[in-house]
């Protein structure tokens, strides 16, 4: 028999935490990385993480660890901090990384991929896209609050651009069926990079407009002027040749708002709570590859000078 990959999971957020439960759930060794040794203790303090998985609510002693504790290389790990966090977050536990680790990055935005494989060229480096719903109540205390889907797949764009090792369809669905923890599914996509780039689309579209406009999700739908603008977005990121017609992709992003009409995006979530948001890794890294192209991309540009703008506000 196969012997079951123990994945490290690093950012106890939301999303980590929910595969971390999953995994204890089905008896799949996992162990969650938090932050520092004082996380740590708090962790203890707690007796685990309060779970709202469906109608259950648990008390879940998943495995943690800290930078610190790190004593064995890690061969499979699964990246779920936010884009801007994760240089720091795998710079402090870089020192017991294999060389040739298995990296999932499970998060929203691009080009952390890029950085990760010229920081770690020998290792193999995946990236997955998720539709479930999480959030944190507080530091330990998951709500899984809606059912979704996971796909994974190796980056075609990424593979010619460094020498990493392509992996063929059994060895990718051999990694997703490890992460793949009842009821959380994951499946391979032959396509990742359309995967990512429809979901770069939806972020860029909705997340900065419900920051400007303070609203849920589906009211982009029901107000003309940010409608507009909302599709003025999408037009701009329809002139990139990895993009689907305007069409095609105008009605991803209108069905992802409308099917998540009554959500407040991740976005406007971090700007309200004062946090840093992940902009820079959305509109920011769409604005960069525009520049790069010479592709005119002025709503998308203006959209994330007022992110900018609002997020500088924060800090002060
Ligand atoms: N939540 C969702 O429903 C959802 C759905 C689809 C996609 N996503 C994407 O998934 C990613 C994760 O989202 P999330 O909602 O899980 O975010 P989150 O709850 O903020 O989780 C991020 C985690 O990373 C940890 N972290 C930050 N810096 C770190 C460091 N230096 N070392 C170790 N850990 C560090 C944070 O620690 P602290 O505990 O100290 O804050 C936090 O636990 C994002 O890209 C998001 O856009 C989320």
């Amino acid at each position: 028999m196969q012997e079951k990959i123990h994945w490290h999971i690093l950012g106890a957020g939301a999303i980590g935490s929910l595969w971390a439960c999953y995994a204890y759930q089905n008896a799949v060794p996992a162990t969650l990385i938090l932050r520092s040794d004082s996380r740590l203790q708090a962790y203890r303090q707690a007796g685990g993480i309060m779970a709202k998985l469906g109608a259950l609510a648990l008390q879940l002693p998943v495995p943690v660890t800290s930078p610190s504790l790190i004593t064995k290389p890690i061969e499979h790990i699964l990246i779920t901090t936010k884009a801007q966090q994760t240089l720091a977050a795998i710079t402090a536990i870089e020192h017991q990384l294999a060389e040739k680790a298995v990296i999932v990055l499970l998060q929203n935005g691009l080009g952390i991929a890029e950085m990760l494989s010229q920081r770690y060229p020998q290792a193999t480096l995946l990236q997955a896209s998720t539709t479930e719903g999480a959030y944190r109540q507080s530091l330990f205390s998951l709500v899984h609050a809606g059912r979704g889907n996971t796909q994974l797949g190796q980056s075609k764009t990424l593979l010619a651009e460094t020498q990493q090792t392509p992996l063929d369809h059994d060895e990718l669905a051999n990694i997703a069926r490890s992460l793949s923890l009842g009821p959380l599914g994951m499946t391979v996509s032959d396509n990742i990079d359309d995967v990512l780039w429809q979901k770069l689309a939806v972020n860029c579209a909705i997340n900065p407009l419900t920051v400007k406009y303070r609203c849920r999700n589906g009211e982009l739908l029901d107000n003309p002027v940010a409608l507009a603008e909302l599709e003025a977005v999408v037009a701009e990121i329809a002139q990139f040749d990895a993009s689907p017609e305007y069409p095609d992709l105008l009605a991803t992003v209108r069905h992802v708002a409308a099917n998540t009409a009554l959500n407040r995006s991740s976005m406007l979530q971090d700007i309200e709570a004062g946090r840093p948001t992940e902009i820079a890794f959305i509109s920011g890294y769409l604005c960069q590859l525009a520049e790069q192209h010479r592709i005119p991309v002025p709503m998308n540009r203006q959209l994330l000078d007022e992110i900018k703008r609002l997020s500088a506000a924060n800090q002060h």
